[in-house]
């Protein structure tokens, strides 16, 4: 069972599992948040291995249904309140299903499964945002404290210890990765690069926080689920992952490459969308920089990203330009009301 199957790195890790493993039954658990979105499977949505299953991970007696449906034997956990900016307005949504959810579903695991789990993973997803900030040097590693700066975050680093706990207590088959910032096809636009390209394509302004100089470690999407993949297959229980790209940007550069490509595949003269950059007030408690050092996945595991950032960044703004009408559809409705209230006065 993979929850959040219908976002953004949940549907890629699907589709991923439905066509590489068709003789294992794959249940997309997912309560289809504003975030997502079932367009992003239609590809596969017919397969005889792929279900689908509207459960919020919250309801608890909804998950023990599914889990004696389809007799459910390993998970890999996803779902979650996943963007920064509301968790700075809406914290208890994070604490919700971030939090009680994520402990929801090892409760849940715990009772169908144990006493004994060797033959049974609970797998959790986790981002690289538990370690705060890093200054102008150095890695973030699976020894870095935790040191969470956002409500996000904070509710992230708190679902790792709560699965990490039933790991030691119950000895449950646990496992977590925590990865830096993904890019790709469905990613919702209401995060950096997407809602970048969206802005460019309508010639709107591109709000950039802050002095723009603030870094992120960048891996497509698609790189992160064979990761997910491999650490789900071969990880060692009890073990944490790091992630990563090996691929640092400041915002405003990666932002002025994206204008750049962007222009040449929109026939615009260059420089032109340059011209929409626009510097406005800062996130609060803003991360200055993420760096992964994702050297144990790529020693132990033999993992390590294939795709560039510059072939990623290419195919992702093509994705984008041919897919406008998924971008209207979740451009539309509700998320436009959320969009005004972000950045109406600011
Ligand atoms: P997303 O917001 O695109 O998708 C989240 C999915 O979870 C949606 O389909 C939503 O409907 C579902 N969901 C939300 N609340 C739910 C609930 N209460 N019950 C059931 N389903 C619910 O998120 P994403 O960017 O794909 O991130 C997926 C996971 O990966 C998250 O756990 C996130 O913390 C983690 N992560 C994300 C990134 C990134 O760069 N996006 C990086 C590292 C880790
Ligand atoms: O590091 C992993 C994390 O990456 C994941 O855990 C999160 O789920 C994911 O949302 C992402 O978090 P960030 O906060 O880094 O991503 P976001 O795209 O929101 O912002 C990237 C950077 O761009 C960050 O420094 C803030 C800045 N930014 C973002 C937006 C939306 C802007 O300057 N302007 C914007 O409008």
């Amino acid at each position: 069972m993979i929850t959040g199957g219908a976002g953004f790195i949940g549907s890629h890790v699907v589709r991923l599992f439905v066509n590489k493993y068709p003789e294992c039954t794959i249940i997309n658990l997912d309560a289809l948040t504003y975030a997502g979105n079932l367009e992003n499977l239609k590809d596969i949505d017919t397969k005889p291995n792929y279900h689908f299953e509207k459960v919020n991970i919250l309801d608890v007696k909804g998950l023990e249904e599914v889990f004696d449906k389809y007799q459910v034997t390993d998970v890999i956990h996803l779902a979650a309140e996943s963007h920064v900016d509301r968790s700075i307005v809406s914290p208890m949504d994070f604490v919700y299903t971030n939090i009680i959810g994520t402990v929801n579903l090892l409760n849940v695991a715990r009772a169908k499964w144990g006493p004994d789990y060797s033959n049974n993973r609970f797998y959790h997803i986790s981002t690289d945002e538990v370690y705060g900030s890093l200054g102008d040097t150095g890695l973030f590693t699976e020894k870095t404290p935790y040191d969470p700066n956002s409500p996000y975050s904070a509710s992230k680093a708190s679902s790792d210890h709560f699965v990490r706990a039933y790991g030691e207590t119950y000895h449950m088959q646990t496992v977590v990765s925590n990865c830096s910032n993904n890019y790709g096809p469905y990613h919702f636009p209401e995060k950096l690069i997407p809602l970048f390209i969206h802005n460019i394509i309508q010639e709107k302004p591109l709000p950039v926080y802050g002095d723009g100089l603030y870094t992120r470690d960048w891996l497509y999407v698609k790189d992160h689920a064979l990761a997910i993949d491999l650490v789900f297959h071969t990880g060692v229980t009890g073990e944490t992952y790091n992630i990563g790209g090996f691929n640092e940007w400041k915002n405003i550069d990666l932002v002025k490459l994206l204008c750049k490509q962007m222009d040449q595949k929109l026939g615009r003269e260059e420089g032109h969308s340059e011209k929409l950059i626009t510097y406005i007030k800062d996130r609060p408690g803003h991360d200055r920089r993420y760096a992964i050092d994702a050297s144990k996945i790529n020693r132990e595991l033999g993992w390590k990203p294939a795709v560039t950032f510059e072939q990623g960044l290419s195919e992702t703004i093509d994705w984008f330009l041919n897919n406008q009408e998924w971008l209207q559809n979740v451009t539309s409705g509700n998320y436009q009301h959320y969009y005004e209230s972000m950045y109406h006065n600011r």
